[in-house]
């Protein structure tokens, strides 16, 4: 089968967040099981200052209304994937990926550029596969008012509904050169706004997210964060398929990131080896204390407030923290803060340092993520492959990743009171329960969570639509 992928971000190139992992694992998957796979990706100034040697293949131009546009388009090909990448220093050359004023404007280019991109190179795609709402209009374009004779099929996943990809009804207009009429009669409108999000839902042939408990959420009213009315309607082609994680990434058995490797059948040497340059490395003294990492966006998706709450609690307890992440600045203050009243037992980097982050996997006790949402958390699944065992809030693919007191420890409500006895509870396996601990993580290790499985699911369901 010949697969697009459209997203805006995918590893190697670019990753803020989970996303950018699995489009590139799913793809990489794909390639590997002999399907045709491409990936179309904004050529953002990050990916250019990396001089990847990408081919140049051309220009064009396209409209957005009264906007005459440049589009520059690369292609570099990596593990089999073919990447198209496109250029525009007015959207894409700036520092970061998103949080501009105009990334409604900027995604809408990006939509139209990927069609653009379909259509020059004939790629005639069995499937197109968008992924949440940056890339949201595009089975609508294609639809209404497609540029080529070929049509293909659609997969939506999504991976964060928080983000719905809210513009004005005017927006269709003025940006992808779409009529009202299609905001009049519902079909890209969501709370009173067009969403990009709504547009994929409704135009797609099927839907995903990324956990089978996130599937069951996003329809219920309560966890949907108001998607539910939407998804109703295309429950029948809507599925919940759990993410798998780069295996060859995440080996503790090979990864050269780390000071000792070590496997599920030996792993207490290994594993206290890289415990002790980790905290060396942070200047934390005291190795013999239960030690809690997080590698994740500091945003209110993952519960940072919770564990901000609980951190004196930790620490009453003995415990050393480390952070990795960057986002809300409120959060980052936060943990800086609390870094600065305990600098001896508290290290916390503020970014994204790929190095740090598997030593953290390796060198940590718990991993904490107590997310107040979670479709389906990567984190937690690489923590465990390096037998460090999750402590989840149970929402979403935690759900499915993580079993309390077996191969990672859960609480139910996003409350701090409720993390502080799971917490409790870890510390006192730590502390007193040594051979339970050995047996967790000797639980966690072993999972398989490769992503051929998933991956088979997926084409599966490509084959359901294109036969
Ligand atoms: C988003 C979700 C996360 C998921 C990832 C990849 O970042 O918040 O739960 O693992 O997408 O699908």
């Amino acid at each position: 089968m010949k697969i697009v992928n459209v997203a805006s971000e995918a590893n190697p190139l670019i990753k803020s967040g989970g996303l950018g992992d699995v489009v590139y694992s799913l793809s990489r998957e794909l390639a590997q099981a002999g399907h045709e796979v491409s990936i179309i990706l904004p050529y953002y100034k990050v990916i250019k200052n990396k001089n990847i040697d990408a081919e140049y293949l051309g220009y064009d131009y396209l409209d957005m209304s009264w906007r005459h546009q440049y589009v520059g388009i690369f292609k570099k090909v990596i593990d089999g994937v073919n990447y198209y990448l496109i250029d525009s220093e007015q959207y894409f050359g700036r520092d970061n990926l998103y949080g501009y004023d105009d990334d409604g404007e900027r995604f809408a280019y990006f939509a139209l550029a990927a069609q653009l991109v379909i259509a020059k190179f004939t790629l005639t795609p069995d499937i197109v596969h968008v992924h949440d709402w940056q890339a949201g209009m595009l089975p609508t374009l294609m639809k209404v008012r497609p540029i080529e004779k070929h049509i293909p099929h659609f997969v939506l996943t999504i991976h964060n509904p928080a983000f719905k990809g809210y513009l004005y009804r005017e927006s269709l207009g003025d940006l992808y050169n779409l009529s009202t009429d299609l905001y009049d009669t519902g079909a890209v409108r969501f709370e009173g706004m067009v969403s990009t999000l709504k547009a994929a839902i409704y135009f797609a042939d099927k839907i995903t997210t990324v956990s089978p408990t996130h599937r069951n959420e996003l329809l219920s009213e309560e966890y949907s964060q108001g998607l539910c009315s939407v998804l109703e309607f295309r429950k029948d082609d809507f599925v919940g398929i759990l993410n798998g994680v780069d295996v060859v990434e995440f080996d503790p058995e090979h990864d050269p990131k780390i000071k000792a490797n070590y496997s599920c059948k030996a792993f207490l040497r290994g594993k206290k080896q890289d415990k002790d340059a980790l905290l060396d490395e942070l200047g934390i003294a005291d190795k013999n204390a239960p030690t809690f990492g997080i590698v994740s966006r500091l945003t209110y998706q993952k519960g940072v407030d919770l564990v901000i709450q609980n951190a004196l609690h930790l620490l009453y307890r003995g415990a050393n923290i480390i952070i990795l992440g960057s986002g809300e600045y409120g959060l980052e203050q936060a943990v800086q803060q609390l870094r600065d009243s305990r600098p001896d037992k508290v290290a916390v980097y503020i970014g994204y340092n790929d190095a740090l982050a598997h030593k953290i996997y390796a060198g940590s006790d718990f991993f904490l993520m107590p997310s107040l949402f979670e479709p389906c958390g990567i984190g937690q699944i690489v923590a465990q492959r390096y037998g460090t065992l999750p402590i989840v809030r149970e929402t979403g693919g935690l759900v499915d990743t993580v079993h309390a007191e077996i191969d990672g420890f859960s609480f139910k409500y996003y409350d701090p009171l409720s993390m502080r006895a799971v917490l409790d509870r870890a510390l006192d396996v730590y502390y007193m329960e040594k051979d339970k601990m050995k047996e967790m993580i000797k639980n966690a290790m072993k999972l398989d969570r490769s992503w051929v499985e998933s991956m088979n699911k997926y084409v599966e369901l490509y084959k359901e639509i294109v036969l």
